[in-house]
């Protein structure tokens, strides 16, 4: 298991694909248009939420292969998309092992926030080498507000912030800094690199999301041990009572990189 949950990943995922920025969609698209090898790689797949983002637009003789190491996740990308989908259990910390043959483009959503500088560095080398295009969409960038603020909220994002360097599997993770750390190994690397915000702007109509997202908060911060009990506690109360009655909304900042040779 990842500890990524169905139920989390599909909560997300409409929010995620209006978040997602139109002009580097589109540009994925053409990018994948005009590749000649046609197999796109989405790595750490999950259900296979990018691939649903994308492959209405692309063109139907694009082969898709999906990558992740949680079996439950491929599992249930296989149950949804089975017959048209290449599913392959692996980890991504065995990078010559990852499976670019006839590949022409690497996809990746809500993944390299979790990864290290280290793995980027391999991971880059390894895509240059092979002279693949990169979109890796919706890596957090350590913004969050909401639409009714509270005066912990700073430091609780502060806090939140220092959480997600903990090692995700990859060593520390690169966490807020992920997408601009990528997006400066990719231009080292002669690529042309494109970026556009893709906040989450979470609604009344997504109150189930914010309350998971809060929950996720939450734990980070009690983990972190900076804040006593009493304060989060006030905190995520205030929290569910603008969710639940004021209909706050929860602003996410995330970062969509595209990267072309
Ligand atoms: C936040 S989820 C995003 C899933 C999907 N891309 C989406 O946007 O819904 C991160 C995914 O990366 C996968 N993952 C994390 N570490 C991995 C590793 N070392 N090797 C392969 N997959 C990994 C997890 O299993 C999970 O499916």
């Amino acid at each position: 298991m990842s500890g990524f949950d169905r139920t989390w990943l599909a909560l997300r995922e409409p929010v995620d694909a209006r978040s997602r920025d139109k002009a580097l969609l589109a540009g994925v698209t053409e990018a994948i248009g005009n590749a000649s090898r046609r197999t796109v790689l989405d790595i750490g797949c999950g259900t296979g939420s990018t691939f649903r983002a994308l492959s209405r637009e692309v063109g139907k003789d694009v082969r898709w292969r999906l990558f992740d190491r949680d079996p439950h996740l491929l599992d249930e990308a296989a149950r949804r998309h089975g017959h048209e989908l290449e599913l392959i259990q692996g980890d991504l910390n065995e990078i010559e092992a990852l499976p670019l043959t006839d590949v022409g483009f690497v996809t990746a959503s809500a993944l390299f926030d979790l990864c290290s500088k280290e793995f980027v560095h391999r991971f880059v080398d390894r895509i240059a080498e092979a002279g693949i295009g990169l979109y890796a969409a919706l890596s957090y960038d350590g913004q969050m507000r909401w639409s009714k603020p509270h005066p912990l909220d700073e430091v609780i994002t502060a806090i939140f912030n220092a959480h997600q360097l903990s090692d995700k599997g990859f060593g520390v993770a690169l966490g807020p800094a992920a997408w601009e750390f990528l997006a400066d190994r990719l231009r080292e690397n002669g690529y042309a690199v494109r970026i556009a915000g893709s906040p989450w702007i979470m609604t009344a109509a997504e109150a189930d999301l914010q309350r998971l997202f809060l929950a996720g908060v939450m734990r980070a911060v009690f983990e972190y041990g900076e804040l006593d009990e009493a304060e989060i506690g006030d905190w995520a109360d205030f929290r569910h009572r603008m969710i639940d009655r004021e209909g706050s909304l929860c602003h996410v900042g995330h970062q969509d990189v595209l990267a072309l040779r």
